[in-house]
């Protein structure tokens, strides 16, 4: 299974073993808050559980408070203290250089006895910050650490505070003499935190992805939460025709794979196609498969309400009716609950685990309008367009015209666009659709109202069989 919201310390888990071997100096760089902390626990974590041992050395966070906090986020390291894998030191903050001496040599001594195949050093910065002024110092210190990989004989994590609105540390040579620098990183979008790990070099790996967004969770801890990146574009190319007459013009075949983008006003209150379009989406999995209804507007109740009251209009057959609303999974989502990388994460996850023929996003005019940062939203955007293709999903996008520039790129990543106009005297509609490489064509509310009942129709057939 394809996986959007991975578990850090399960898939570190996987891979522990190869990477604990090699002697490797890794920095783990960030603002405050950003979660250093929490992914040094957890490799720590994915260490100790596999059995290697691991010594945290921490200049910050007394003891009691360490395991609290790493306790709350499903990181019981105490349970290891105790069974001798994990050794949590506090070490005093020196004040001057005199003392640095004799501080690293507690280090070396700690590490000597304990022997820990994995070191944590949480954080580097005080020591750094008493040595900037030598530059003796600071080589010396860096040298230090440098070597410590070697009496480790795995893996070293140095961690380094950033400073808000740096991006750069200001350690010299340790940034260069790394194998792992990561940068942890939060942006505020909409009110929310999105978290970003930047990975700005593995060596001897070919990077691909420069910046994976997480999310710290209770209970779960650090879950990556990957985009899914496809390299190619393609997709599922099968097609039906569509049964409804009126819509032979602009419509005469449905892809699997086709995205859909249905805009109304914002006044509107039309029920009609915003039903018509999973009943497409039934249509061409003849109810094997699910259609995923995914709003950001109501509760679940009211979309089956009006799903209910259309289709019992329209349909001859209750066993039409019963089969449509229990192919239909309703998910109110509240998108100012997450960030976007979240939202983006779960939604893919939504289909990995409902493996739908068709999911509607309802309706993401607002959502989009109240989103400043549009460049980010592009790129999950596009690259979920590419997912669903890939996968053979129709993607159905419902929003309301507020932004005709938003309006303009929804319409123009999409296959097929309907547009809800005004009708006489505004208190009727038509419906514009065309489909890419067809005709346009423009349906009367009553068109519609027969084309449902024609797919209804047909999907009657699919009952009685
Ligand atoms: N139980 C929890 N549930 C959800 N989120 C949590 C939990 N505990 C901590 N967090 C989140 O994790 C973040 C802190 O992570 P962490 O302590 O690893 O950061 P840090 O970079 O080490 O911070 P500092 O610079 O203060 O050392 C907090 O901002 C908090 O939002
Ligand atoms: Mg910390």
């Amino acid at each position: 299974m394809e996986n959007y919201a991975i578990s850090l310390v399960s898939e570190l888990k996987k891979y522990i073993g190869e990477f604990l071997g090699k002697e490797k100096l890794i920095v783990i760089a960030g603002h405050p808050g950003s979660g250093k902390t929490t992914l040094a626990s957890s490799i720590s974590l994915a260490a100790v559980s596999q059995g290697y041992k691991c010594l945290y050395i921490s200049f910050q966070e007394p003891r009691e408070k360490f395991y609290e906090e790493t306790y709350g986020l499903s990181l019981n390291l105490e349970k290891y203290e105790k069974e001798g894998y994990f050794k949590f030191i506090k070490l005093p903050l020196i004040s001057d250089e005199e003392m640095l001496d004799q501080l690293l040599s507690s280090i070396t001594k700690e590490i000597v006895e304990f022997t820990p195949r994995v070191l944590v050093v949480d954080s580097i910065s005080p020591l750094l910050k008493i040595t900037s002024s030598s530059i003796k110092a600071r080589s010396y210190l860096q040298n230090f650490f440098y070597e410590l990989q070697k009496i480790v004989k795995g893996p070293v994590i140095l961690i380094a505070e950033l400073p808000f609105g740096k991006e750069q540390l200001e350690m010299g040579d340790i940034e260069f003499v790394s194998d792992v620098f990561l940068v942890l990183k939060h942006r505020v979008m909409r009110g929310l935190i999105a978290r970003y790990m930047e990975i700005r070099k593995i060596r001897g790996y070919q990077l691909t992805l420069a910046e994976i967004p997480f999310s710290i969770q209770p209970q779960r801890g650090i879950v990556l939460l990957p985009p899914p990146i496809l390299s190619e574009i393609s997709e599922v190319r099968e097609f039906i025709e569509t049964p409804c007459r009126s819509l032979s013009i602009s419509l005469p075949k449905l892809k699997k794979s086709m995205t859909i983008y249905y805009e109304y006003p914002a006044h509107y209150r039309v029920g009609e196609p915003g039903v018509l379009i999973p009943l497409l989406g039934m249509i061409i999995s003849e109810f094997k498969k699910p259609v995923l209804f995914v709003t950001y507007k109501y509760p679940e109740e009211s979309i089956r309400a009006l799903f209910e009251e259309v289709i019992k209009q329209h349909a001859s057959n209750s066993r039409v009716v019963d089969n449509a609303l229990r192919n239909l999974v309703v998910k109110p989502i509240n998108p100012y609950a997450y960030s976007l990388p979240e939202l983006n994460a779960f939604e893919n996850e939504l289909v990995e685990q409902y493996d739908p023929a068709q999911v509607v996003f309802h309706d993401v005019g607002v959502l989009m309008s109240s989103t400043k940062d549009i460049e980010n939203y592009m790129h999950l955007l596009q690259n979920q367009v590419f997912y669903f293709k890939k996968k053979g999903v129709m993607m159905a996008r419902y929003a309301s015209r507020i932004n005709p520039l938003l309006s303009r790129i929804n319409a123009s990543i999409s296959d097929v666009v309907l547009k809800a106009k005004c009708g006489k005297d505004c208190v009727d509609y038509k419906l514009y659709a065309w489909a890419r490489f067809g005709k346009p064509q423009l349906l009367n509310s009553s068109e519609v109202s027969v084309c449902i009942r024609e797919i209804i129709e047909e999907l009657g057939k699919v009952v009685k069989d």
